[in-house]
């Protein structure tokens, strides 16, 4: 992403952008937060945060009912088990389907998230 673009978004030259309504030491997963203005989901996984987009690409049931499986590696939407890699949002039981993922990391105190892909 070239830094005009980000610049434009309110993401930095690397993509990273600050997540709101996030609070990390809740007791309750998944999570409901904002990113630019879109509401994504935020996951606790053996392997740090994790969020995706809101409704499932197949037939957008919500992602809040989400299960976590393989070792927290990928998310299974439950209204008709299409399951997605966490690492790159791909499906791996329905070809050609493609969850959002987003990346989470901590900056001095601050959420920060990008898409993965
Ligand atoms: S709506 Fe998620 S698998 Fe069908």
């Amino acid at each position: 992403m070239d830094g005009e673009a980000s610049a434009l978004s309110g993401a930095d030259q690397d993509g990273w952008a600050p997540l709101t309504g996030f609070k990390a030491d809740a007791d309750s997963f998944p999570q409901r937060a904002r990113l630019l203005g879109e509401g994504i989901i935020i996951f606790r996984t053996k392997n740090g945060f994790r969020g995706v987009e809101r409704a499932c690409p197949h037939m957008k049931a919500t992602m809040m009912e989400g299960e976590l499986t393989a070792n927290d590696s990928m998310l299974r939407c439950p209204l008709h088990v299409f399951t997605f890699r966490l690492s790159d949002g791909k499906g791996v039981n329905c070809p050609g389907f493609r969850l959002r993922v987003f990346e989470i990391r901590e900056d001095a105190g601050q959420f920060l998230a990008r898409p993965v892909s």
